[in-house]
């Protein structure tokens, strides 16, 4: 989420929500980069996947590229950046809506009124705002879609509204209902796809949905409310942001900026230890779901904001089923969480939890997974861990125990996992947002956003951000990639040797590290890669979520956009450019490989859009399919 925007224009801040390894002590940042940069052919190079397709970097950028190879076998004329007010594909693809915030799921539902922007009831039932991670799963020939919605923009739902904000109770009504979960199932005629109204898979999940919560905090006193004296069920989740998919075929929202939704009728009220890392206050910032819902006014129920910050585990083919909280992989402000298998077939999911100084951790089931075994529980209990990244390239993975941490038991881990980690040393990082694992090798990539507080202001929890290690330049204002790839290639092992895949920044405006690493140049720049996932051939998917002012430092990178890398050779090549003011979040393929599916999600944040459907309609965040005029797979 754009924090700085949803801040100016919603009064809601979501985001607030050392050295590299230096050869040279005399050497400049932006030598120290290049020496790193150009590092990445060793790295690369003790593996089986490098061999020809590899070539030196050079900081003029892709030295030996040649005009129009495809990126990792994916033939395409790169785009030019733009401020067009529209999605830009190359020549020889096609882009298409799929379904919009708004969109009544049953027929029943009112049609999106542009006007009004919706009630209560209509958005009930109603595909929800803000679209996010999302993931397409097949049930036979049925595909069925499940969609974050993260969180609305005040101003454009409440455009009808004077203070452009909640007013009423069925405004508040309505506001909840845009956040949550999206499940519809979708289905392709002559070539468009589309939401299959009234369909039995079709659900809504909002903050009000009941869910169970599982694991080590399953319990413990601090998830205790008046409604929920044994802490063992939660209503609803919100602010769900990337995801995840698991092998077995379930769907991972994770709770992000829910901090934000809490605030205190009493002004004095003196806030439990423990808020303050979370951003928890007693302000209501522009929600006021405490007006209608006396669980989010944490003076009477302080319990509550225990009970959100976790990835909860969705069944998207039963719309019946209870969706689960999985509180043993930690309270946070979490990302997606990408799983994988380690070599004996546990379990193992990357976690980031973004906001400035905060730090990337990493789950072990303790069971085992099987194909086709009962597999429904192994999100229940496993070690967390988190990353502690050495200047020489090499790192670990922590474990977070009452040992390790001082903490009183695995249950206080998984409710204050902030403070956990800080007890163990854990790596301050620039806002870890998705995480993804090569489908090809033992290897996993992770989007550091930015930070402006880099070497300049600790995280939340006093914890220090020296610039260094895959943080490596201070105010950070355009983000990198790094990488890891896990000692004996098992995602399971405790140590793993690292770089940076690509260091973000503008080589047409600056000369020193700002320029960024060797694989960014004019044609291909960009800043605050955020989405990231592999698809099936093993390429790359970058989706920004940055500054689109277009000018100063961000000057001819225009709206925000989709890249493609290739893993093996670095090379990024734009994609995709979306509409204006949006940010390009969410990805997932069909079955056949042959539609891609990305997410649109704020366009017209600060007033500037129509997208999709122009004129003077409402800006809407949307789903939209992505095709090969020629019919062929596009990953
Ligand atoms: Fe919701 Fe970190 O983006
Ligand atoms: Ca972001
Ligand atoms: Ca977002
Ligand atoms: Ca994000």
């Amino acid at each position: 989420m754009r924090d700085d925007a949803v801040a100016a224009r919603d009064a809601v801040s979501q985001g607030d929500a050392g050295d590299m390894n230096d050869p040279h002590a005399s050497a400049t940042d932006f030598e120290r980069l290049a020496a790193r940069a150009m590092s990445r052919r060793g790295f690369l190079c003790g593996t089986a996947a490098c061999g020809a397709t590899a070539f030196v970097l050079g900081a003029g950028g892709m030295v030996g590229a040649p005009a129009r190879a495809g990126t990792a076998g994916l033939d395409f004329t790169p785009v030019a950046a733009n401020g067009l007010d529209t999605i830009t594909v190359p020549e020889g693809f096609s882009w298409h809506v799929v379904v919009r915030w708004g969109d009544p799921l049953w027929s029943g539902g009112a049609a999106f009124d542009h006007a009004k922007r919706g009630t209560g009831e209509s958005q009930e039932s109603a595909f929800g705002d803000n679209c996010d991670g999302m993931a397409l799963f097949a049930d036979g020939e049925k595909s069925v879609l499940a969609v974050n919605n993260e969180y609305v923009n005040l101003g454009i739902m409440f455009a009808n509204r004077e203070s452009g904000k909640p007013e009423t109770a069925d405004d508040v009504r309505k506001c909840k209902a845009g956040h949550g979960v999206s499940v519809v199932e979708i289905a392709q005629a002559h070539g468009v796809w589309g939401s299959v109204q009234d369909s039995p898979y079709n659900r809504r999940i909002t903050p009000d949905t009941p869910m169970e919560i599982t694991g080590p905090a399953r319990g413990h006193d601090l998830m205790k409310t008046a409604a929920d004296p044994a802490g063992t069920t939660a209503l609803g989740t919100w602010n769900n942001c990337g995801n995840g998919r698991t092998p077995w075929g379930t769907y991972l929202a994770c709770e992000e900026n829910f901090n934000g939704y809490f605030s205190s009728s009493d002004p004095d009220f003196a806030l439990p230890a423990g808020f303050k890392r979370y951003g928890i206050k007693t302000e209501d910032r522009g929600y006021r779901w405490a007006t209608t819902d006396e669980r989010f006014d944490v003076s009477k129920h302080p319990n509550e904001p225990h009970r959100a910050g976790y990835v909860v585990e969705i069944d998207p083919l039963d719309p019946a089923s209870m969706p689960k909280k999985r509180t043993a992989l930690g309270r946070f402000k979490h990302e997606n969480a990408e799983v994988t298998l380690a070599a004996d077939g546990r379990v193992v999911v990357y976690l980031g939890d973004d906001e400035r100084g905060e730090f990337l951790y990493r789950f072990v089931s303790d069971g085992v997974y099987t194909e086709g075994g009962n597999n429904a529980d192994l999100l229940e209990s496993g070690m967390l861990s988190v990353a502690r990244f050495a200047d020489d390239g090499s790192g670990a993975w922590v474990p977070l125990t009452p040992e390790t941490t001082g903490m009183m038991s695995r249950a206080e881990i998984s409710i204050h996992t902030r403070h956990a980690a800080s007890a163990v040393g854990a790596t301050t990082m620039d806002r870890p947002e998705w995480v993804a694992a090569n489908p090809n090798k033992a290897e996993a990539y992770c989007c550091l956003t930015n930070n402006k507080n880099r070497g300049v202001k600790p995280n939340a929890g006093g914890d220090l951000t020296p610039v260094g290690g895959p943080n490596p330049r201070e105010k950070n204002k355009y983000g990198q990639i790094v990488r890891w790839r896990p000692d004996g290639g098992d995602h399971a092992a405790d140590t793993f040797a690292w770089d940076l895949y690509v260091i973000a920044g503008n080589p047409t405006v600056h000369a020193d590290a700002r320029a960024g690493s060797a694989n960014v140049n004019a044609d291909n720049m960009f800043n605050s890669p955020d989405g990231l996932a592999f698809d099936s051939r093993g390429r790359l998917w970058i989706q920004t979520d940055g500054k689109y002012s277009d000018e100063g430092d961000f000057a001819g990178q225009g709206n925000n956009m989709m890249l493609l890398g290739d893993p093996a050779t670095g090379e990024i090549r734009r994609f995709l450019v979306g509409p204006r003011e949006c940010e390009v979040t969410g990805i997932t393929w069909s079955a056949d490989r042959k539609t891609m599916f990305i997410g649109i999600q704020h366009p017209g944040e600060r007033g500037h859009s129509h997208f999709p459907e122009g004129g003077d309609a409402a800006p809407r965040s949307s789903v939209v399919a992505i095709t090969r005029d020629d019919g062929g797979p596009i990953g």
